[in-house]
């Protein structure tokens, strides 16, 4: 019987295997950042080999890019990150400890003690319809009555929607207690700024400010003339991208989830405004279908349509695509359709035309963006936590990782039974040789063959079971005489005794 899995399981395995450890581990970490250590690096590569392979490789309609970090500031201010790319915080004035506000209230009951407060506020004041601002969905309307004069009700309104503001530090301390302290004191909530700056350059000054790019999508956006000119492609194509974001979170948390500096896989894929809906629905499968190929539980998998109040400024529809962690379902990936924002954005950002000319049509527009966006250090933790398991084999409790085999460090773990014994272990040595050049045959790298003597055979496949090696080759005294090996396999524990010749097949 598998016992539930838990987010300090997956941590502890880590950190004792060598798949992730936590940043700057010797000075005492540094919060919010984690270093992969060779195991989880060799699942990293994988999961972006697969995943370049599906959406850039097998297709001829995309371009890969590999854009700077360090953008031109001006890109960010076109894009709306800066200056809108924040997160609600609030401090305990009595234990200093800072939140988002966002994550420390349950948001259903926050929404509707702000819609009730406006209701009240509006059957207390004789301010009419015209007063409230008719783009706010009437739904989501406050009462401001005891907090706000009424010229202040419009910008409290939007704040607490927000979660910053008067009503919102009104709100927590109403009903929220310090998670840390306990006490109910809160400073007023404001939006925190999740950028990282630095300056370029060797004078520090507000003219030389750049920012570590917060997603990597905008490095495509910056290119779509470049590849345009060089290619000239037709649409629908798009770009991909794989390369480190950073953002500055408030409470980062949950192991590798939710972390300042992190990888995505991006692509922003262009079409005629017309056939955005398909293009959209073409993403949604290809999601679907990559999951799989990576080893991911298409059933923890959940489609979560974004409603128009909670959607990104530059979306016209996203669905988040939500998978069952240990912690809870939460965010995998996101779909989104940007429409002409960002090229729209950019072309009127630096003059430059960002516009389309379809030769067929003799049409010349901006084209819309769908854009799937894959965060791979959560990618890592859905595989981590979905192969791991705790099972008995005989007497014995162990704990395995059911990597998918595309996915796991190593395909076949060759071991001697006994290290003190010359002819076994050169034996050995010829067979992990051979397994290799089969392997090289097979398109499998000789890194994913590795060589085990160190501690007991008992030892060795526990370890084996662990960092998730789908065989282990055993080579032992039959093998000298009868040139027989024995196969273990991970997930049943049971064993085969094959020839030499037979393991041509291996990877079969
Ligand atoms: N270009 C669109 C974009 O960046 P997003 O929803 O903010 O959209 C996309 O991020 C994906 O990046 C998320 O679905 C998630 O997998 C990953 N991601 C975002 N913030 C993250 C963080 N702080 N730590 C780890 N992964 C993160």
């Amino acid at each position: 019987m598998t016992k539930e899995t838990t987010l300090e399981d997956i941590i502890s395995l880590c950190k004792r295997r060598g798949f992730i450890y936590q940043g700057s581990d010797i000075y005492g970490g540094l919060s919010g950042t984690w270093d992969y250590g060779p195991l989880g690096l060799m699942i990293k590569d994988q999961v972006k080999r697969i995943w370049w392979e599906r959406f850039v490789d097998n297709r001829s309609d995309m371009y890969g890019v590999d854009a700077a970090i360090l953008m031109n500031s001006k890109v960010w201010v076109a894009s709306g990150h800066v200056g809108g790319f924040a997160d609600p915080l609030v401090e305990c004035l009595d234990c200093k400890k800072r939140f988002r506000v966002d994550q420390i209230v349950d948001e259903n009951n926050y929404l509707e003690k702000i819609n009730a407060d406006f209701k009240e506020w509006k059957s207390a004041t004789n301010f009419g319809e015209d007063l409230i601002d008719p783009t706010i969905p009437r739904d989501l309307k406050h009462d401001f009555a005891n907090h706000s004069a009424q010229e202040n009700v419009l910008k409290e309104i939007n704040d607490a929607r927000k979660f910053t503001g008067p009503h919102a530090q009104y709100y927590l301390n109403e009903n929220i207690d310090c998670p840390n302290c306990k006490k109910r004191k809160w400073n007023e909530p404001r939006q925190f700024d999740m950028m990282f700056k630095t300056n370029i350059g060797a004078i520090e000054s507000d003219e030389n400010v750049v920012y570590l790019r917060p997603e990597t999508a905008q490095g495509m956006f910056v290119n779509f003339k470049n590849i345009q000119d060089t290619f000239h492609p037709k649409l629908p194509f798009g770009m991909a991208q794989i390369g480190k974001a950073f953002r500055n979170e408030i409470a980062p948390r949950d192991f590798v989830f939710r972390v300042r500096e992190f990888e995505q896989m991006e692509i922003e894929y262009f079409t005629n405004p017309k056939q955005a809906d398909e293009a959209f629905s073409h993403f949604q499968k290809e999601i679907k279908e990559f999951i799989q190929d990576i080893g991911l539980d298409k059933d923890k998998l959940h489609e979560l349509e974004i409603a128009d109040e909670d959607r990104a400024h530059y979306s016209s529809r996203t669905i988040d695509f939500e998978y069952d962690f240990p912690i809870g379902r939460k965010e995998l990936f996101g779909l989104a359709n940007r429409t002409d924002f960002d090229l729209k954005a950019h072309s009127e950002g630096s003059k430059v035309d960002l516009s389309y000319f379809d030769e067929e049509t003799k049409e010349r527009f901006i084209p819309h963006c769908i854009e799937p966006s894959f965060g791979l250090d959560r990618t890592i933790l859905a595989i981590l936590s979905t192969a791991y398991a705790t099972d008995n084999i005989g007497e014995e409790e162990r704990i395995v990782l059911r990597l998918h085999k595309n996915i796991a460090p190593y395909r076949v773990a060759i071991l001697p039974l006994v290290k003190n014994k010359e002819e076994l272990v050169n034996k050995a040595k010829e067979i992990f040789e051979m397994v290799k050049n089969i392997a090289t045959k097979n398109g499998i790298a000789k890194s994913k063959i590795v060589y085990d003597e160190t501690q007991s055979i008992g030892k060795r496949y526990r370890r084996q079971d662990e960092i998730g090696t789908p065989i282990c080759l055993t080579v032992d005294f039959d093998t000298l005489e009868k040139g027989t090996v024995t196969l273990r396999d991970r997930d049943s524990g049971k064993q085969e005794v094959v020839s030499i010749e037979d393991l041509e097949n291996i990877f079969a």
